[in-house]
């Protein structure tokens, strides 16, 4: 199975970055990107490269490099499904908000519907590849759909989730600490390895059988995540005790069993997988009757709200128990540093949670748009567009943010906030000036010393 042309459905924070390295890798192969929305294709083919759709540092160079060679990004679904030998799937696979299962099932129906247009579409044999993360199981279900199209045209269908974490996506791409293909058929699979062979050791990619490739993206992220709500358990019991989480993460983290990463205390974490994939394997857990492992990871998901909702109210206490009327100066609105990427960010829950006490806010994002900011807002529904805009207002810089308010949260650890002017800052802010530091970014000691009063969790 010679692979000469690639297409991928779903030209978001996956599709578009990943084919881009799969193209630029691979410039022998044809990777044409395929989307419904027009304007996100339009973006991914504007010549001025700091406005690519997606902000991932590197992107842009990768994208300047094979764009117009051998990759093209596209809104013609149909051609590019009927040329390509090797089509991935990488269409937004979100909790359900309807129907069974709502709040914690994933949402398949773009999957379903991709299926079905490849199925409608091809006239020669192709090999369907699962980029999206989807419940295990889902292949059967797609190989089902195109295993009826009654043309004898031949699929094969292999899993290959993806682990890139936004905000470092190129260099995750770049150096992979392991790539997964779960497949039945060794030819697809080897067609498959060869692809990522280009650049990725050949004994970092490992092959399993489809189920325990899906199953397994799951997994990683609850693990991943249960890491995270893990220590952000600890940083509420420091708080209570007088211990310091950075220096608990860091004795814990010197034994290599438990290892340092992902034991950084935080106002919680965000983005578009931990929660919607928890949900899932929640979901999936129960859908099996296996409720001490649902309870189990559904654990995860309630201290990372419990989180959210205690950094919140701590800054509520400790400016006098009332926000009401008071300017709030929140820096960074984005999941995490280096992504123009909200989902689920623990700022629109903090948010909303201040609004709701009638204060007014003030944000600051590097690269967050304002109309982002009140979308996000919006889709929760607590109040009128008109309302959030109101209470709420975008700065183009965080001087503007700071200026007059009472108080100032840190919600993303942007490397930028670490050098800002904070004298000129506190010049700026009413007295007393509270700092709330929900990522542990800053110099507490120092900004302590300046007269600032300094919150940080976990301290
Ligand atoms: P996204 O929302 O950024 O992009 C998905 C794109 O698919 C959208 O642009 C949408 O318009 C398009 N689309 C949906 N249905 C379509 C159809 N029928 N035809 C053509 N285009 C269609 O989502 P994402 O963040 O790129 O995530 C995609 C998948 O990858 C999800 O399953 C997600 O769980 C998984 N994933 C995401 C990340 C991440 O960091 N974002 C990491 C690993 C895995
Ligand atoms: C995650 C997985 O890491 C990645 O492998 C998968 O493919 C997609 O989901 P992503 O959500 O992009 O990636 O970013 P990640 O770096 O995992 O961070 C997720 C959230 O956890 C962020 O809000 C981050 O700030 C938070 N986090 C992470 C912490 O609060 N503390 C940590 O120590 C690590």
């Amino acid at each position: 199975m010679e692979i000469k042309k690639i297409t991928c459905i779903g030209a978001g924070y996956v599709g578009g970055p990943t084919m881009s390295v799969i193209a630029q890798k691979n410039p022998d192969i044809q990777v044409t990107v395929v989307d419904l929305n027009a304007q996100r294709i339009a973006d991914w083919n504007q010549d001025d490269l700091s406005q690519l759709p997606v902000y991932e540092p590197g992107l842009d160079a990768v994208v300047a490099e094979a764009r117009g060679r051998n990759l093209f990004f596209s809104t013609e679904v149909e051609k590019a499904i009927q040329e390509a030998d090797m089509i991935f799937i990488s269409v937004n696979t979100p909790t359900k908000t309807y129907g069974k299962g709502k709040g914690q099932a994933a949402d398949l129906k773009f999957i379903e519907l991709c299926a079905r247009q490849i199925a409608d579409v091809s006239t020669s044999s192709k090999i369907i590849v699962e980029k999206s993360t989807i419940p295990v199981r889902t292949a059967a279900t797609i190989k089902n759909i195109l295993d009826h199209t009654g043309k004898g045209v031949q699929f094969q269908v292999l899993s290959n989730p993806e682990f890139l974490a936004e905000g470092t996506a190129i260099r995750d791409l770049h150096h992979p600490d392991r790539i997964l293909i779960g497949g039945e058929n060794p030819e697809a699979i080897q067609a498959l390895k060869k692809i990522y062979e280009a650049w990725v050791p050949s004994e970092r990619i490992i092959t399993t059988n489809l189920w325990s490739s899906e199953l397994s993206k799951l997994v990683a992220n609850a693990f991943l995540a249960q890491r995270v709500s893990s220590i952000n358990s600890i940083s509420e019991l420091c708080e209570a005790t007088g211990a310091n989480v950075d220096e608990v993460a860091n004795a814990i983290g010197q034994d290599s069993r438990i290892g340092s990463k992902f034991l950084k205390a935080s106002v919680g974490f965000g983005g578009s997988c931990f929660q919607k994939d928890l949900l899932n394997l929640v979901y999936i857990a129960r859908s099996y009757n296996l409720h001490a492992v649902a309870d189990y990871w559904d654990q995860v998901i309630k201290i990372n709200d419990h989180q959210k909702t205690r950094f919140a109210e701590k800054i509520i206490q400790t400016m006098y128990n009332t926000v009401n009327g008071k300017k709030i100066a929140f820096l960074g609105w984005a999941f995490k540093k280096d992504t123009n990427d909200t989902r689920e960010s623990a700022a629109i829950y903090v948010a909303d949670h201040l609004l709701e006490e009638q204060a007014e806010i003030s944000v600051y994002d590097p690269k967050v748009l304002d109309v982002q900011i009140y979308k996000d807002l919006d889709y929760l529904a607590t109040r009128t567009l008109e309302e959030n805009k109101s209470l709420l207002q975008v700065e183009t810089n965080p001087y503007d943010a700071a200026a007059g308010a009472h108080g100032l949260a840190i919600l993303t650890e942007w490397d930028e906030f670490k050098d800002l002017d904070w004298a000129k800052i506190k010049t700026q802010m009413k007295k007393p000036a509270f700092i709330f530091d929900g990522r542990k970014l800053l110099d507490g000691k120092k900004l302590t010393e300046m007269g600032f009063v300094y919150y940080a969790i976990g301290e």
